[in-house]
C-alpha cells in the first residue's frame, strides 16, 4: 500500500491514541492531534472519539435538556437544575435547548468543555422559527410570497442573528403539510401543497445552513415533525393522525424528502401517532425510510417529552419500555423526557437495546458537532462583539421588511380603493390589532421583545400626507398575552363601538385591522371556529353600516372563514402576522409603494364545515349532478364545494393576461415535455405575477388529484411588457408514488393548466 501523507497522519494519530489507555488519555493531545486534525475526515474523527467514550458518555450525547434558568445570574436552585448541572459535568448531556444569548451559552458550554472528562461541546438548540429577535413574517405568510429567494434570505437572516446570540441549531423548518385551518400550527408551515412545501423546505434549509455549516453565521436546521403531524384529526393539536398510504407518500413526505436532499442535518419526530404507531417509536419512518431508504446521515431528535408520552399513548408499558422503543425505532436524541440518560445503560446491559444503536446515534450527533466547527472552537458562536453588532441591526430590519411586504396577499379590491392617495384623506383606523405592537410578531417569537413590532397604525402614521385618527372599537382578547385561551376572548365588551362609529362617520376611508391575536394560533392553539373571534364581526358590520369605504386588513395565523366580509367589504388585504416591520410593510402596500404580489398557500374556506379543504383533491365517482337538481352527488346541501379564496390566489394593482398554451409533445424523444405561455402586463403599473402550472394525470393505477401544482415562476413585468415562460416537465413532475412508496411514471394522457391561481382554466393536453 502506498503510504501517502494522509495515511501517515492517520496512523500516527491512531498510534498516539493507543499509546494512552482510556483513563490516562491526554485530552489536550487528543484534541490537537485527532479532534482538530485537518487531515482526518469527520467520520474518522467521530470513530476515534467514540473509541474513547464509555457507554454512559455515548448515552450522554443522546440527552438534551432544556435550560430555563439563569446561568450568569444568581446560582440556580432546585433538584432538577442541580442534577442537570451535575450531568453536564459528567459528560452526560449532548445538547441544551432554550439557552440563548452569548453570556448564557458561554457559561454552559464552558461547563461541558472545561469540566467534563472529554470536553465534548454542546449543541444549543432553539426554536428560531421566523427570526430570533428581529422577526420575519410567520412561515405561512412567507410561503404566501412564493418567492424562494426571499424565503431563503429570511432564514439566512434568522441564522445570522441566532448564531450571533450563541445558538447553533434551530428547530426549523416545520415542513408539515396541512389541509386543516383549525390546526393552530398551520402558521408554522408552508401550507397545503407538497410541491410548494418542498421548494420552501429547500429554501429554508439552505438559508439556515448556508453552504458552510462551520461558518459562525450558519446553524444546523431541523425538518419537523416527522411525520403526519399536520394531519391531526379534526385539526386538534396532538390528536391522532390516521392517513392512507397514497396521502402519506404523495402529500406528507415530499417536503421532508426535499429537506433531506437539501442537506438538512437533523429531523424531529412528532408527538402524534401515525396509523397507530407513535412517530417517536416508529421504525418504518425513522429507520426504514429516513435512514435506510433515504440515506439520511444526520440525527433525529424527539419532540419535547415525546418519548415518555408513548406511555400515555398506550404504546409503551412504562417509561423504560418507552426509551427502549424510541432508540430501537431510530430516535437519536431525547428532548426532555430524561429517559435515555436514566434508562439506556441498563437496557443495554439487559440486552434489550443493542449498543450499536447507541453508538450509531452518538456518531450522528457528534458528526453534526464536527460539521458545525464546535470541535475546532467550542465558543465559535459566542462572540459578544458579533452579538452587539448583529442582533437587532438595521440591516436585519431591512431584510424582514422586504419579505414582509412580499408576504401580503390582496384578496379583494373591487372598487379600486387601493392604493390610497398619499394626501388629502381623512382616514379612520379601527381595531385593537391596528395599534398592537406585540401581536404582529406572531407566535414562536421566544427571544423577541414584547411591544417591538411596528404597528399598522404607526406604519400608516409614517406617511404624513393624510389625517389619521384611531379608535380601538373592541379588544380581540383580554387577559394575559401569551396564554390567551378561548375564555379570554372578548365576547361581550362593545363599549368602544360608539367612538369607532363616530370616527368612521366623519372619515373618507376606514382601515380596519381584524383577526386573531398572535397567541390564537401556534402550538396548542387549535380553533373549533375559524371566523373573526369575539365581537369583531359585529364591529365590522356596525362600521359598515355607517361607512362602506372599508379596507379590511386581516391579521391571522390561519385561513379564516370570512364569507360576510368577502361579500360586503370592498377591499380585503391578508396581512397575517408580519413580524417586526409589519406596519411599514402594510403601509407600503396600502399606499402603493409596493404592488402586492402574494398568493395564498392555503385555501380559505367559505365556512368551517368545508374543512379540510384543499385544491388538490381527487375526483369522485359523482363529481357533479347528472340531472339538474339531483341530490346524489358529492356536495353539501347548504354550502358550495369551492373555497372562498382558492390556493394560489392573490390580486395585484395591475392585471396580467395569459396567452394560449403551447405544449411540445416530445416525451418519447427526450423524456420531457415543454409547456410555453406568454404573460403580459396589461395594466398601468409594474407588477409581479406568479405563473403557476398544474397537472392532471387523467387516469392512473392510483387515483391522482384533479390537479397538482408542478411548477411556478415569479416574474416582474412593466406595463405592456410580455414574457415567455417555459416550464419543463420531466419524470419528476409526471410521476407519483404508489401505495408502497415507489415512484411510478405511467404512460397516458395529461391535462396541463397554467395561470394565475389553482382554478385557472387555461388548459392543454399531452400524452406520454
Ligand atoms: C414543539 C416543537 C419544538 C419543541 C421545542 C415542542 O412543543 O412541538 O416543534 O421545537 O417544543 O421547543
Amino acid at each position: 500500500m502506498k503510504l501517502n501523507r494522509f495515511y501517515f497522519l492517520f496512523f500516527f494519530s491512531v498510534l498516539q491514541l493507543f499509546s494512552c489507555n482510556e483513563k490516562q488519555l491526554d485530552i489536550t493531545d487528543f484534541k490537537a492531534n485527532v479532534l482538530k486534525s485537518t487531515t482526518l475526515s469527520v467520520d474518522q474523527k467521530v470513530s476515534l472519539l467514540l473509541d474513547q467514550m464509555t457507554l454512559e458518555e455515548k448515552i450522554g450525547q443522546l440527552n438534551q435538556y432544556s435550560g430555563f434558568w439563569d446561568f450568569t445570574g444568581p446560582t440556580p436552585e432546585g433538584e432538577e437544575v442541580s442534577q442537570k448541572i451535575k450531568n453536564l459535568k459528567n459528560g452526560m448531556v449532548g445538547s441544551m435547548l432554550n439557552v440563548s444569548g452569548v453570556e448564557d451559552v458561554l457559561a454552559v458550554q464552558k461547563i461541558a468543555v472545561e469540566e467534563s472528562r472529554l470536553g465534548i461541546p454542546l449543541l444549543f438548540g432553539f426554536d428560531v422559527i421566523h427570526g430570533f429577535k428581529t422577526i420575519s413574517p410567520i412561515p405561512i405568510a412567507e410561503a404566501a410570497s412564493w418567492n424562494l429567494d426571499a424565503i431563503q434570505a429570511s432564514a439566512q437572516v434568522a441564522a445570522k442573528e441566532a448564531s450571533a446570540s450563541g445558538i447553533n441549531w434551530t428547530f426549523a423548518p416545520m415542513v408539515d403539510v396541512s389541509r386543516d385551518a383549525r390546526w393552530g400550527r398551520v402558521m408554522e408551515g408552508a401550507g397545503e401543497d407538497p410541491y410548494l412545501g418542498s421548494k420552501i423546505a429547500r429554501a429554508r434549509v439552505t438559508g439556515f445552513q448556508g453552504d458552510d455549516l462551520s461558518s459562525p453565521s450558519t446553524i444546523a436546521a431541523c425538518a419537523k415533525h416527522f411525520a403526519g403531524y399536520g394531519f391531526v384529526e379534526a385539526g386538534r393539536d396532538y390528536n391522532t393522525a390516521d392517513v392512507g398510504t397514497s396521502t402519506l407518500h404523495n402529500i406528507i413526505l415530499p417536503p421532508f424528502k426535499a429537506a433531506k436532499e437539501a442537506g438538512v442535518k437533523t429531523f424531529m419526530n412528532s408527538f402524534t401517532d401515525l396509523n397507530g404507531i407513535p412517530a417517536t417509536g416508529n421504525t418504518y419512518l425513522q429507520r426504514d425510510l429516513l435512514k435506510n431508504k433515504w440515506n439520511f446521515d444526520g440525527f433525529v431528535v424527539s419532540d419535547w417529552g415525546s418519548i415518555s408520552e408513548m406511555v400515555t399513548h398506550g404504546y409503551a408499558k412504562d417509561k423504560k419500555h418507552a426509551a427502549q422503543l424510541a432508540i430501537n425505532a431510530g430516535s437519536d436524541m431525547d428532548m426532555e423526557s430524561h429517559l435515555y440518560v436514566t434508562q439506556l445503560a441498563s437496557l443495554v446491559k439487559e440486552g434489550k437495546v443493542s449498543e450499536a444503536f447507541i453508538e450509531d446515534a452518538a456518531a450522528r450527533i457528534l458528526k453534526v458537532k464536527f460539521e458545525l466547527g464546535l470541535f475546532d472552537d467550542p465558543y465559535l458562536y459566542c462572540n459578544t462583539d458579533r452579538q452587539g453588532s448583529i442582533v437587532g441591526s438595521k440591516a436585519l430590519h431591512d431584510s424582514v421588511l422586504d419579505i414582509a411586504k412580499k408576504s401580503i396577499v390582496l384578496l379583494k379590491n373591487q372598487t379600486n380603493i387601493l392604493p390610497l392617495p398619499k394626501q388629502g384623506l381623512r382616514i379612520a383606523v379601527i381595531g385593537a390589532l391596528a395599534a398592537d405592537k406585540t401581536s404582529p410578531l406572531g407566535n414562536w417569537t421566544l427571544a423577541a421583545d414584547a411591544n417591538s413590532a411596528v404597528s399598522l397604525l404607526e406604519g400608516l402614521q409614517n406617511y404624513k400626507g393624510n389625517s389619521i385618527a384611531y379608535a380601538k372599537g373592541a379588544d380581540v382578547a383580554v387577559g394575559k398575552v401569551g396564554f390567551v385561551s378561548e375564555l379570554e376572548i372578548n365576547t361581550t365588551d362593545t363599549s368602544g363601538f360608539k367612538e369607532a362609529v363616530s370616527l368612521a362617520k366623519k372619515s373618507d376611508v376606514v382601515i380596519m385591522s381584524l383577526g386573531e391575536h398572535a397567541m390564537q394560533s401556534g402550538e396548542g392553539r387549535s380553533r373549533a371556529n375559524i371566523d373573526l373571534p369575539g365581537v369583531q364581526q359585529e364591529l365590522l358590520e356596525t362600521i359598515y353600516a355607517v361607512n362602506k369605504n372599508i379596507v379590511l386588513v386581516l391579521n391571522n395565523g390561519r385561513p379564516l372563514a370570512v364569507q360576510w366580509a368577502a361579500q360586503h367589504i370592498p377591499t380585503i388585504v391578508e396581512g397575517w402576522h408580519l413580524g417586526s416591520q409589519s406596519g411599514n410593510a402594510l403601509a407600503q402596500v396600502i399606499y402603493g409603494d409596493y404592488n402586492p404580489s402574494g398568493k395564498l398557500p392555503m385555501s380559505f374556506p367559505r365556512s368551517l364545515g368545508q374543512v379540510p379543504l384543499y385544491y388538490n383533491n381527487k375526483n369522485t365517482g359523482r363529481p357533479s349532478p347528472v340531472n339538474p337538481g339531483e341530490v346524489f352527488w358529492t356536495h353539501y346541501i347548504d354550502q358550495k364545494n369551492t373555497p372562498l379564496y382558492p390556493f394560489g390566489y392573490g390580486l395585484s394593482y395591475t392585471k396580467f393576461e395569459y396567452d394560449t398554451l403551447l405544449v411540445s409533445n416530445t416525451y418519447s424523444d427526450n423524456k420531457q415535455i415543454e409547456v410555453i405561455v406568454d404573460v403580459t402586463n396589461i395594466g398601468k403599473r409594474q407588477g409581479v405575477e406568479t405563473v403557476q402550472l398544474y397537472l392532471k394525470d387523467v387516469y392512473a393505477s392510483v387515483i391522482r388529484p384533479l390537479r397538482s401544482l408542478k411548477g411556478f415562476e415569479q416574474i416582474s413585468l412593466q406595463p405592456g411588457e410580455t414574457k415567455k415562460i417555459t416550464f419543463t416537465l420531466t419524470d419528476n413532475e409526471l410521476g407519483f408514488y404508489d401505495n408502497q412508496g415507489n415512484w411510478l411514471v405511467e404512460p397516458g394522457s395529461f391535462d396541463v393548466f397554467v395561470g394565475t391561481d389553482s382554478t385557472t382554466e387555461i388548459k392543454s393536453t399531452f400524452k406520454i
